[in-house]
């Protein structure tokens, strides 16, 4: 499946990112734990034009615990700081603000020798989405902050929250980029569910995803639908039908119905803690 499209809002949402960026010392970049390659942004790296970066790793517990570890030091050997969160749990925001401010400490030490006190570090927090952005700012933000209003220079629609008397973040909207530089990242995005699905098909994902479970993570599949052995890969949607019970009114297997049940149950974690790629692998 080749997934090459482009929503219209994206590009404008990009163009806004590119604008704001300049009025920002550090980009916070969320990333999803289970693809953490393939969550990023490519053109982050150019529009950040040389700030600071810290990685958040959301989702982690939904991602392969000992993986996540790997892309930590993958991220540290790239001078980059990397934190794993599970952004719906609240109480985390001591740990994310010192991480904010251990990636801002030249800023800070600049602005500490010129005698400028208590500027806040201003961040840009980007991600794709449905990587967790919304439930991040709202953990993060807790009760304390409050929305600054739009600065000038900052395009309309960007909402700057304060987060302290140290911080404020810039947050923008969830965006992809025009072109995917392979189907397998394509694929990975729409698996974990960053891609409206009216324009994916099913099956393809399917197949993807039982083709990557039964490499890595081999007998899950068989454990949650009773796949008996010698099955072969392409009959698995078969057995998926047949375990689930999903039949069509002629009694002939409802594969589509498989294939949609599989990915639900990848997406909501049914599967287990899977990460998609190690960093030895891009
Ligand atoms: P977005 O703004 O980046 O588009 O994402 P959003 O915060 O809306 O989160 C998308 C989905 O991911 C939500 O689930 C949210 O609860 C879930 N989520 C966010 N962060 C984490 C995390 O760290 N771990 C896990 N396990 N889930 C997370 P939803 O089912 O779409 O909505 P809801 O039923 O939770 O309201």
């Amino acid at each position: 499946m080749d997934i090459n499209w482009y929503p219209g809002h994206m590009t404008a949402a990009r163009r806004k990112m590119q604008e704001d960026i300049k009025l920002c010392d550090i980009v916070i970049e969320l990333l999803d734990s289970r693809i953490p390659f393939s969550s990023s942004n490519p053109d982050i790296k150019t529009l950040a034009n040389n700030k600071k970066r810290l990685i958040i790793l959301n989702k982690a517990d939904m991602a392969d615990p000992q993986i996540t570890e790997s892309w930590i030091k993958y991220f540290k050997e790239q001078g980059i700081k990397a934190i794993p969160i599970d952004a719906r749990v609240r109480k985390q925001t001591l740990m994310i603000t010192n991480a904010v401010r251990e990636v801002a400490a030249d800023k800070i030490e600049r602005d500490r020798r010129r005698g400028i006190a208590a500027r806040p570090v201003k961040a840009m927090i980007v991600g794709i989405p449905n990587v967790g952005k919304s439930t991040f700012i709202n953990s993060y933000v807790g009760k304390t902050a409050a929305k600054t209003g739009n600065k000038p220079g900052v395009t309309k629609g960007n909402q700057w929250i304060r987060i302290s008397k140290d911080i404020n973040l810039l947050d923008t909207p969830g965006i992809l980029w025009p072109k995917f530089d392979s189907p397998e990242i394509g694929l990975r995005i729409a698996t974990i569910g960053s891609i409206n699905d009216d324009i994916l098909e099913m099956r393809d994902i399917a197949a993807f995803i039982i083709d990557f479970m039964q490499t890595n993570y081999c007998n899950v599949l068989a454990d949650r639908y009773m796949i008996k052995d010698g099955v072969k890969r392409d009959e698995i949607l078969y057995a998926i039908a047949d375990n689930k019970k999903c039949i069509k009114k002629g009694g002939e297997p409802d594969i589509d119905k498989a294939a949609r049940l599989l990915v639900d149950d990848m997406r909501s974690g049914n599967l287990g803690r899977v990460t998609l790629e190690k960093p030895e692998n891009i």
